[in-house]
Formats: C-alpha cells, structure tokens, sequence
C-alpha cells in the first residue's frame, strides 16, 4: 500500500509539532513547507534523525519550493504570523488572509485531490478564506478548535476532579475565540454530568479557564502561541480523515443552514471520516446557549463579509 502524504504549510513551533505527532502515529510520508530558507529542512532532517530512535517509518522532507507538495492527501496550513502578549486573534485577519488565500490558491493547483485542515488565526476566518481560494467543495476544506478547545476543558475538568483526562468527555461550540461556547451540559466524566460532580460556581471558573486558553499560554511564553496541544489536535484530525475513522469531532465547518447560519465556518461537531467533513450534527440548544451561539456567529460574520 503507498503511503500517504502529508503536507504541513508553515514549518513553525506548530507546523513541526504537527509532524512529530504525525511522524510519531507513522501517518504518512511528510512534506514540511515554509518560505524560511533552511528552517523546514532543518527541522525535517532533525526530525527524521528520530526515526532509527522512536522506530518510525516515514519520509519526512523540508521544503521552500511548494511543488514538493504536490498530490498531497491532506494539508494543514500553519502558515501565517503568530498572536503576540495583548494581541487578539483578530488583529492578524488582514495579513494572515493573504498568507492563507495564496497558500490554498497554491494546495488547490498541486493538489487538486487534497483535504485541507486550517489552523492559522483567526481560525473561523482564516478556514472560510481557505475555501473561497481553493475552490475546493466545503467537506474537504475545515479548521481545527474545537478539538483544542475541548481538550483544554476535558484537561482542566480532569485536574478538577483528579480523575483520568482521556475520561472527560465535552463538547465546545462557536468560533475559536473569547467567545467560544464549552457545553456544560454535553460535558461527562466517565459518562457521569460533571454538573453533579463539581459546584457551578468551580464549573464557571473552569468554562471561563478554557475561553482564556489560548491567551494564558500566550502570556506565559510570551514571544509565541500554543503549539503541543494544538499540534496534536489537528493530527487527530488528520488520522481521523487518513483512516476514515469517522469520528466525531467539533471542528470549524462550512454551514449551509445547520445552527441557523449559513456561508460561514463555525466550530460544530461533525463526522470526520473519509471524506473530511462527512455530516455536521446539530445538537439542541437552550435559548442562553443560542444566545451565546448567535454572538459566535455574528463576530466571525463581520470578518468573512470582506473575503
Ligand atoms: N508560506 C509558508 N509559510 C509561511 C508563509 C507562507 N506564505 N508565511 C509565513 N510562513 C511561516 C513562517 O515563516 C513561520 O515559520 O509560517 C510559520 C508560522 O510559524 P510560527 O510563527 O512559529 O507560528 P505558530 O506558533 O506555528 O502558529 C501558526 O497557528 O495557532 C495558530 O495563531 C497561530 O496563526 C498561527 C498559526
């Protein structure tokens, strides 16, 4: 059987955490891209110097020339410039769309067949601009938040309880912003509500902890953004689509009427197989949390009416 091949745009902190998860699940062969001379092929040969160590089998190849990428099986586009102490993901929009319109323009002429996951922020913005310029049909273009998003609430319920993160179950809605919707009542330790496991007042401050997730790394590091987590989210992603998993994940996807809104990229959950973006499912909402929903929608709205 060949391999498959991935193609990681942007060899930055989380470009080349997304091919060491990936190098590591023996995913496929991978092609690390950056318009940095030296870097993706620093980081790639460094990381395939690995394999002898962690025994995996893949080709992993850095590149500043963007045919390398051709008839790629999925991309993930990281390029772009990363959110800085007191910088909210939406002050990058103007320069990150034209970042991600030329690189989907590019993955769409090499690699007619590819799926494409959007990580680069604003990330609702920046998936719909990778649609529009790639001309691709909305199941194979979707952004990755909501399974980062989650695992930052499942991980923070986790320590709440001190119990095992991989029990922790939730859901997180919206765009991947401040105000992005962690579902308490689709939230589970172990199959059990954690609504009568943990105060509401605890459960507010932990809602409130996952809102902030992005911005608390960010200030902690202070010259960059999160990239462990973020990097192995979108490769779950990746495996899902690679081996047709079908799993339900919340991801940035293209509605067509589903939670009320249309021609936009919102974090819902879906089927994630195959065919990428296989079935948005649509789950009940109480009217606070359509609400919370509808504020979602109209802030990445405001964005995507200039692309
Ligand atoms: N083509 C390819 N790569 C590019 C391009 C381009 N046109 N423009 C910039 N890059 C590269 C940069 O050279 C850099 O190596 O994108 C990389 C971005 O890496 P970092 O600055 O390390 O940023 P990172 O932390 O990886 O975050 C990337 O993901 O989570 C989001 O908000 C984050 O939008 C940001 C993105």
């Amino acid at each position: 059987m060949k391999r498959k091949k991935i193609s990681i745009i942007g060899a930055g902190n989380v470009g080349a955490t997304c091919a060491h998860w990936a190098a590591a699940k023996e995913l496929g062969d991978i092609v690390l891209f950056d318009v940095l001379e030296g870097v993706p092929q620093g980081k790639a040969l460094d990381l395939m110097e690995a394999a002898p160590i962690e025994g995996f089998n893949c080709n992993i190849t850095g590149t500043n020339q963007f045919e390398d990428t051709a008839n790629s099986d999925i991309a993930v586009i990281t390029a772009g410039i990363a959110r800085k102490p007191g910088m909210s993901r939406d002050d990058l929009v103007t320069t990150n769309a034209r970042i991600v319109g030329d690189v989907a323009r590019q993955l769409a002429c090499y690699s007619p067949n590819t799926f494409i996951i959007c990580v680069t922020n604003p990330l609702d913005v920046m998936t719909y601009v990778a649609y529009k310029k790639s001309g691709f049909s909305a199941n194979r273009v979707f952004g990755m938040s909501g399974v980062l998003d989650s695992a930052r609430f499942r991980t923070f319920v986790a320590l709440e309880l001190g119990v095992s993160f991989e029990d922790i179950t939730t859901l997180v809605l919206g765009g991947h912003g401040d105000d992005m919707l962690p579902m308490v009542r689709y939230t589970y330790a172990g199959g059990i509500p954690i609504e009568k496991l943990i105060p509401a007042g605890r459960i507010a401050t932990l809602v409130e902890r996952t809102r902030q997730g992005g911005a608390e790394i960010v200030n902690y590091l202070k010259t960059g953004s999160a990239y462990y987590a973020p990097g192995a989210a979108v490769i779950q992603m990746v495996e899902a689509v690679l081996k047709d998993k079908k799993r339900v994940l919340p991801v940035a996807a293209y509605l067509q009427g589903e939670y009320g809104a249309r021609d936009i990229y919102l974090g819902v959950p879906a089927i994630i197989g195959g065919g990428g973006v296989e079935k948005v499912i649509e789950v009940d909402l109480t009217d606070a949390e359509r609400q919370a929903l509808d504020k979602s929608i109209q802030s990445i709205k405001k964005f995507i009416s200039s692309f």
